[in-house]
């Protein structure tokens, strides 16, 4: 399976500092944050990846992770357009690249769990669609996974809803067919201007095909300040000593 990291957006809640980077290379213990996706994928086996950016962005992108040689992986990349255009959007930049099913995370989540066992699982079964969920605090922020009573299906999601009785955020991966980017092409800008990927993911709960799981570790969204302080707190309470031992090796 191939793997897509969309990279790219506008980072407005990480101004000052997005007006001249790109906010995945901003750091997250002492890498750039698209190193943390990269080497979850590569963890999970998947070396064939893209990144999708901003048309201004892309050569930092290639000056810091290059062709990816570092981390095992091939690394292509590809602009979206229109940096506002939303999740779905930029997921449609990567069409021609990806042949059957495929993973896609967003480049500012941090992911403590493997995502390996999810990917093998969904590579060898039937399901079009998979999200995952984690419970948070301060669902209000996210896409927030509404479950039915007995916890077997999502009913529906709502984009940063105001007020919810639900925990669940859907997190920033993603797993599809490629028969999604058919379904991106009905998909219409929200209020916010943007193609939503919780309207793509609710167009695949109407037709009864999105299966979900729980994540079960540590996840963030590392999207504003005070969560890319929890993020580069998480890395120096219990990455930095696995980052020390691998350089010794
Ligand atoms: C995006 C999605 C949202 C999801 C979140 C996960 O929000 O729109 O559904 O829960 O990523 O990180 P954004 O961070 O772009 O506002």
């Amino acid at each position: 399976m191939k793997g897509v990291i969309l990279a790219g957006g506008t980072g407005t809640r990480l101004k000052p500092f997005t007006k001249v980077l790109n906010k995945h290379l901003l750091p997250v213990g002492s890498h750039p944050m698209i190193h943390w996706p990269i080497t979850k994928l590569k963890q999970a086996g998947i070396t064939e990846i893209l990144i999708v950016t901003n048309k201004n962005d892309v050569t930092d992108f290639q000056e810091i992770v290059g062709t990816g040689e570092e981390f095992g992986v091939h690394l292509s990349y590809t602009i979206q357009i229109d940096n506002g255009g939303g999740i779905a959007d930029a997921l449609y930049c990567a069409k021609e690249f990806v042949e059957d099913k495929f993973v896609v995370l967003l480049g500012d989540n941090l992911f403590d769990d493997d995502l390996g066992p999810y990917i093998e699982e969904f590579k060898n079964g039937q399901q079009k669609a998979k999200v995952f969920i984690k419970e948070v605090p301060d669902p209000e922020r996210y896409g927030v996974a509404i479950l039915d009573g007995n916890n077997h299906s999502i009913l529906s999601i709502i984009e940063k809803p105001k007020a919810t009785n639900s925990n669940y955020c859907v997190t920033g991966m993603y797993l599809y067919d490629k028969e999604v980017f058919e379904l991106i092409e009905l998909l219409e800008p929200s209020g916010r201007g943007e193609k939503e990927v919780t309207d793509l993911n609710n167009l695949y709960i109407n037709s009864k095909s999105l299966k979900y799981e729980k994540l079960k570790k540590w996840w963030l969204d590392a999207g504003t300040h005070e969560a890319l302080f929890k993020g580069n707190l998480h890395y120096y309470e219990n990455q930095l000593e696995a980052d020390k031992e691998h350089e010794r090796q």
